[in-house]
């Protein structure tokens, strides 16, 4: 008999209102993938316990994406966002310091920022005034001396607002909930080599450009996660009718013997050398010639090899839900909005130091492609929904997904790091997603953690 509860009818659910059900214990939970065969069970998409599970043992426990420095350059910049479904505030404090903590007042809940984006030095909430600082303290209240009349031992500073942990890396901002979670350092582990290929190609460094689209598609958050670790099988299929109505011509299919797909502790980049494909997606000869004339300093900066990643034909994925396309630049973070749908966030990211006129090539460039309204956002966004849609069929559910490309592919390399695979067409780096996601799923430490 199928006990699994349905997305559709979570009010059914057996468990405690946290997720715990018979059906998301370890041995249950290890089932769903086969590593050893690349075998997937669909109801990874589509469970609403499991999905609540993640909530608690993935989004409140990892470092998540929230913010480029740049976003919030002063003192007294924030914007909201979200960690999981939990709204947070991420502003810069007036010493310097970048804080982010719930947006959600502490006397009845009132969500406390309506903005998206600004510059305040404190938030006051709607309902009853209650006023905190950068630092989430609560620093003000209407009629105090009432509370100080009628309330035996209130103490202001008891009612301050829980704050994440904050650390960041070259720009990009990340924070976590759990106090127990390993350092962004360790987190990000040999990553990091990686990601100067997108942050530290230049002294001046990165920002992201002024502006942020907000979309939803009614897709599992992690079919957008796993594409961009690592499904570059799908791109000369799915973005060929795309890239025909963009540039007169299809994609090139290719799987060349100097191309690769690499992970460690549950992100992923798969990328081709030499191949600046990314960055002609956009359609401004000026930004790859940028690229091209540019490529001795980035060689000096990074060495030889990470300089053949700049702008290459490739994708990456910081765990569990940012993605990003070197070259491309468009970057972005697939909020969970429950089993079926996510809230996107798409950025451009670029150069300091670049020319305003290229900065605005790469802005044209990722509305046309990766945006609401751009082509290939189009094609993988029907694609994720429908996937998500047909995966909840009692039938359908039964039926087992195929992961196990290139499962022989692991290969030494003298200067890459992490677990390399060898040739883009690879399933590789989606697994190894899977594996940092059962790891979590699987780890019952503080499961009470995020209970009352
Ligand atoms: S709910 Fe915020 S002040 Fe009352
Ligand atoms: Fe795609």
């Amino acid at each position: 008999m199928n006990t699994y509860n349905t997305a559709r009818n979570t009010s059914s659910c057996s468990g405690d209102r946290a997720g715990h059900t018979p059906e998301t214990d370890a041995r249950t939970l290890r089932a769903l993938v086969d590593f050893e065969r690349g075998r997937l069970d669909r109801r990874v998409y589509w469970d609403d316990a499991i999905y609540r599970l993640e909530l608690e043992r993935i989004f409140a426990r990892s470092w998540l994406f929230v913010a480029h420095e740049s976003q919030v350059a002063l003192p007294g910049d924030f914007l909201t966002t979200y960690m999981g479904e939990d709204g947070v505030i991420v502003t810069r404090a007036p010493d310097g310091r970048i804080h982010v903590f719930l947006n959600s007042c502490t006397h009845r809940g009132n969500k406390l920022c309506l903005a998206e984006v600004g510059n305040r030095r404190r938030f006051t909430c709607n309902y009853h005034g209650w006023t905190f600082g950068p630092d989430g303290a609560l620093t003000g209240m209407p009629q105090e001396e009432v509370y100080r009349r009628t309330c035996p031992g209130f103490d202001k500073s008891e009612m301050g607002i829980r704050n994440a942990r904050v650390e960041s890396y070259k720009g990009l901002v990340f924070a976590t909930f759990d106090d127990e979670a390993e350092s962004l350092e360790q987190f990000l582990g040999d990553y990091r080599w990686y990601l100067d290929v997108l942050l530290d190609n230049d002294p001046d460094g990165t920002e992201f450009l002024p502006g942020n689209i907000k979309s939803r598609m009614n897709c599992n958050w992690k079919y957008p996660a796993e594409n961009f670790c690592g499904d570059s099988y799908h791109a000369a299929w799915t973005h060929n009718s795309g890239a025909v109505a963009l540039f007169g011509h299809g994609v090139a299919k290719s799987n060349q013997e100097n191309s690769y797909q690499v992970n460690m502790n549950g992100h992923g980049w798969q990328f081709g050398l030499d191949m600046i494909g990314n960055a002609m997606v956009l359609g401004e000869q000026d930004i790859v010639d940028y690229l091209k004339e540019n490529n001795a300093r980035f060689a000096a900066r990074l060495g030889k090899l990470r300089s053949r990643m700049v702008g290459a034909i490739s994708s990456a994925n910081i765990f569990p839900h940012t993605s990003f396309l070197p070259g491309q630049n468009t970057f972005r973070t697939w909020h969970p909005k429950g089993p079926n749908g996510i809230e996107l966030h798409t950025w451009v990211l670029v150069n300091r130091s670049a020319p305003d006129a290229l900065k605005n090539m790469y802005l044209k460039g990722v509305m046309r492609s990766f945006s609401p309204t751009g082509v290939l956002e189009m094609d993988d966004g029907d694609n994720w929904e429908n996937a998500t849609q047909t995966n909840q069929g009692v039938v359908t559910r039964q039926q087992k997904l195929h992961y196990g490309l290139g499962l022989d592919s692991r290969v030494a390399h003298d200067e890459l790091r992490g677990s390399i695979h060898l040739r883009k067409y690879n399933d590789s780096n989606q697994l190894a997603f899977y594996r940092k996601w059962m790891d979590l799923m699987c780890d019952d430490k503080g499961a009470n953690a995020w209970r009352e």
